[in-house]
């Protein structure tokens, strides 16, 4: 049961804080769209349910007055193994929008993906985060492959060019997943708001009419490649200097797959449960991924991130990092640039205290050992 509440009194004190006060604050249909897994949202509550079939065993007497929890992740230092994932339409949660986000993961020393249908463009989020203050922030782009190559290609250099350190390619979208609400609220973007690295308004996602769909899902069908496979991990290669990582793994042998591919990561998500439904909760999969990949690139996870404990069960099976994605939509949604620093060094100090409880001084000490999967069936 995780704890509630507190957000009537005024004070945030969890996640779950966050998106009950958001829930108040944001229009149906844009909370709705933020919220929703696919179909039955059987995958949206096993996402968060799997953590709770992990148990830690922790160690004692290890004086853990002192916990350190930077980490690398591909090659960037950051102040802790948590960063912010890439969704979608940001300034529909706050005006600032995605500027806010990069603003809050400088200040908290963290990375930040940025979605290729942000609200605010690849060279705005740069500078937003370079002329905040901080010394540490790190921006990644997400990338959706587009049936028009040229334009594909054209947001790789865009984002070459600001600075931003990585490729994270989506290859769990071919077409869009069946979002019930978003397909009852018949969901597309406030007129004053577009995707904002497009210029045409079929691309910026900014037509009056989407007919009786949701909206994102015409969207998807016009314009995102379906007919993608593993030789595009090879093109894109062949085009960029950046890492590419790919996001949206589920098992062992995809994961073999990238990594004869030349990856250097691989993101273990179901893209928050809003495409497949009845894929696993995502820490019963990711052990799997960790395993076939044998250290050949750095593997990392997202999907029901909402408490420190998540995050260093996780780390124990061998993520190098997580990711989360709604959470961050909530502190926006409550306070903008303030709220998503709050979240986040919320969840900061909450995975400082998992650690310290735990007997681990840094991450370097998470080991495998310190989880085990709960046996539900020998209880039945
Ligand atoms: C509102 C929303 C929008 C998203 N937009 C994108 C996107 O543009 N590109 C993408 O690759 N993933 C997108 N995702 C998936 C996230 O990157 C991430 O995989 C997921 O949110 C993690 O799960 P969590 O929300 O439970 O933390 C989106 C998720 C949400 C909730």
């Amino acid at each position: 049961v995780r704890l509630t509440g507190a957000a009537m009194s005024g004070q945030r004190v969890c996640v779950s804080d966050y998106e009950e006060e958001a829930r108040r604050i944001l229009p149906k249909a844009v909370y709705d769209y933020y919220r929703s897994g696919a179909d039955d949202q059987n995958t949206l509550a096993d996402n968060v349910a799997a953590f709770n079939r992990w148990y830690l065993i922790p160690r004692v007497l290890r004086d853990v007055s002192v916990v350190d929890m930077s980490t690398s992740v591909l090659g960037h230092r950051l102040s802790m193994p948590l960063c912010v994932g890439s969704t979608a339409m940001q300034r529909m949660a706050h005006p600032a929008g995605e500027t806010a986000t990069a603003r809050a993961c400088k200040a908290v020393g963290t990375g930040m993906m940025l979605s290729s249908w942000a609200t605010s463009s690849i060279e705005e989020v740069m500078s937003a985060m370079t002329s905040s203050p901080g010394s540490g922030g790190v921006l990644w782009m997400q990338l959706y492959i587009y049936k028009d190559r040229e334009l594909t290609l054209s947001l790789v250099r865009r984002a070459e060019k600001a600075g931003y350190k990585a490729l994270f390619v989506t290859v769990d979208t071919p077409y869009l997943g069946k979002r019930l609400d978003d397909v009852r609220n018949r969901f597309k973007m406030p007129p004053h708001l577009r995707m904002s690295n497009f210029s045409s308004a079929s691309l910026s996602f900014s037509e009056d009419d989407y007919g009786n769909d949701s909206g994102l899902a015409v969207y998807v069908a016009n314009a995102i490649e379906p007919a993608l496979s593993w030789d595009d991990i090879t093109w894109l290669k062949k085009h960029t200097r950046l890492p590419v990582i790919v996001k949206g793994v589920l098992n062992g042998q995809d994961a073999v797959q990238a990594v004869n591919y030349g990856v250097s990561g691989i993101l273990v998500s179901n893209h928050g449960a809003r495409q497949l439904d009845g894929v696993p909760g995502l820490l019963d999969v990711l052990e799997e991924v960790v395993k076939a990949v044998q250290g050949r690139c750095e593997v990392f996870m997202d999907g029901g991130v909402r408490r420190g404990t998540d995050v260093l069960k996780a780390l124990a099976l061998g993520a190098k990092a997580v990711f989360i994605g709604r959470p961050v939509l909530w502190g926006l949604a409550c306070q903008g640039e303030e709220g998503v620093t709050e979240l986040l060094e919320l969840l900061k100090e909450e995975l400082r205290l998992a650690l310290a409880l735990s007997g681990c001084r840094s991450i370097s000490e998470v080991s495998r050992s310190l989880v085990r999967r709960a046996d539900f069936t020998s209880r039945m």
